[in-house]
């Protein structure tokens, strides 16, 4: 398939190896095709970060192609360790591509806060806000520097449940917007987590097998689980 005729995310075959030779991806191919939520999971060292590092051209494989027609916006664990200025709204003014000018910056940083559920927090210092409110500014960062592919890897792993379904939440309403779809791939270790995705993989020996109902994937770890 050309480039040109991708509308989303493929891998072709696609390998990679760390400098010291260990093989974390291996001829894995996959694909997504529409917006939603799609969820990946994996045990510890399989590759998952390794893959989203992939995707954002951080990295680049050895052999097979990677296509992407969408703009990838990585999301870590952490977020204090990708918030960097005092305020919600300074935070966000970072991230406006430079080309708008001044007036549609307010609008397009306004839009961004009441789409992730913190509209009245543009003045807000980022130290007082929760692990919840800081992963929401985090993907309103994402909105508003325009792109359409979130990369979240274990997004809530650090978050109370509480603040976990208020991420969840706005993940999913952004994900099934008519109006802007936006693609998401979730990494996660909490299975229950897997019950509110559009579909899921588990990544192992090297790759990732095909996309199933979460609920499938789900049933499917349990019961490895209980053997
Ligand atoms: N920067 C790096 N340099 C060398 N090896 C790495 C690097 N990052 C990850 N790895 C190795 O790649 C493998 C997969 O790691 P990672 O992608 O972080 O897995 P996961 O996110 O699924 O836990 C592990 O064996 C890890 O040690
Ligand atoms: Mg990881």
């Amino acid at each position: 398939m050309k480039s040109t005729e991708l509308n989303g995310l493929l891998f072709d075959k696609v390998s990679f190896s760390w400098a010291n030779g260990t093989r974390v991806i291996d001829q894995c191919s996959f694909s997504i095709k529409k917006n939603g939520l799609w969820m990946l999971v994996g045990k510890n060292g399989s590759g998952k970060s390794t893959l989203f590092r992939l995707i954002s051209r951080v990295i680049t494989p050895q052999s097979g192609k990677i296509f992407c027609s969408l703009k990838p916006s990585l999301m870590f664990q952490n977020p204090d360790h990708q918030l960097l200025m005092p305020t919600c709204k300074s935070e966000l003014m970072l991230c406006v591509p430079k080309t708008f000018a001044l007036n549609e910056m307010s609008d397009v940083i306004h839009s961004a806060m009441e789409k992730v559920d913190l509209g009245e927090m543009l003045d807000r210092p980022i130290h007082t806000l929760s692990g919840g409110q800081k992963q929401r500014l985090a993907l309103a960062g994402a909105l508003v520097s325009n792109s359409n592919l979130l990369l979240l890897d274990e997004p809530t792993a650090l978050l109370d449940p509480e603040s976990q379904n208020s991420v969840l939440k706005v993940v999913r309403k952004l994900t099934a917007s008519s109006s802007n779809p936006i693609t998401a791939i979730w990494v996660t270790h909490r299975l229950e987590e897997l019950f509110f995705c559009d579909g899921a993989a588990i990544l192992e020996n090297r790759s990732i097998s095909d996309w199933k109902p979460g609920s499938e994937v789900f049933q499917q770890l349990k019961s490895l689980a209980v053997r």
